[in-house]
């Protein structure tokens, strides 16, 4: 297992907690996800459905949205839990292609990114093997 310089403990059990916050009526699959900032402060998301279908916010980018609005800018890692509502995670769920690029915007290339189906099992991918070769702030 690889050694992080922060609790992945308390970051995963809040996208666990947050999960429990989705409004997900429409697909009925519940999404959590915890961002940690640079300053040790953990923000959670959920996701967010609409009635029109392609409104809907990810839990991933509920997560950054409140942590941007706040002012935080660096982040360190990002856990994200998901499956179908009221069930423990079945699959690990990786951010949607859409998160990939606000992951892109907002984290470095080796930012990890957890994905975890319970507090024991989880995977760690980065940013950038999340998504190879992307269009980034840099290039403007
Ligand atoms: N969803 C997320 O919240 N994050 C992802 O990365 C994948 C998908 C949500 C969107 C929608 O509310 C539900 O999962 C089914 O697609």
């Amino acid at each position: 297992m690889e050694k992080h310089n922060f609790d992945i403990t308390a970051l995963l059990e809040a996208a666990f907690l947050y999960r429990e916050k989705a409004y997900a009526p429409y697909s009925g699959f519940s999404v959590g996800a915890a961002l940690l900032t640079q300053d040790g402060s953990i923000f959670g998301g959920c996701n967010i459905e609409n009635a029109a279908y392609s409104p809907t916010l990810c839990a991933e980018r509920t997560a950054f949205a409140k942590a941007i609005s706040e002012g935080q800018r660096h982040f360190k890692a990002l856990a994200v839990v998901g499956g179908p509502q009221g069930q423990a995670p079945v699959d690990f769920i990786p951010p949607c292609g859409v998160c990939r690029q606000w992951l892109a915007e907002f984290c470095s290339a080796d930012m990890p990114v957890f994905l975890a189906k319970s507090m024991e099992e989880y995977q760690s991918y980065t940013c950038a093997e999340l998504l190879p070769h992307s269009f980034s702030p840099h290039m403007l």
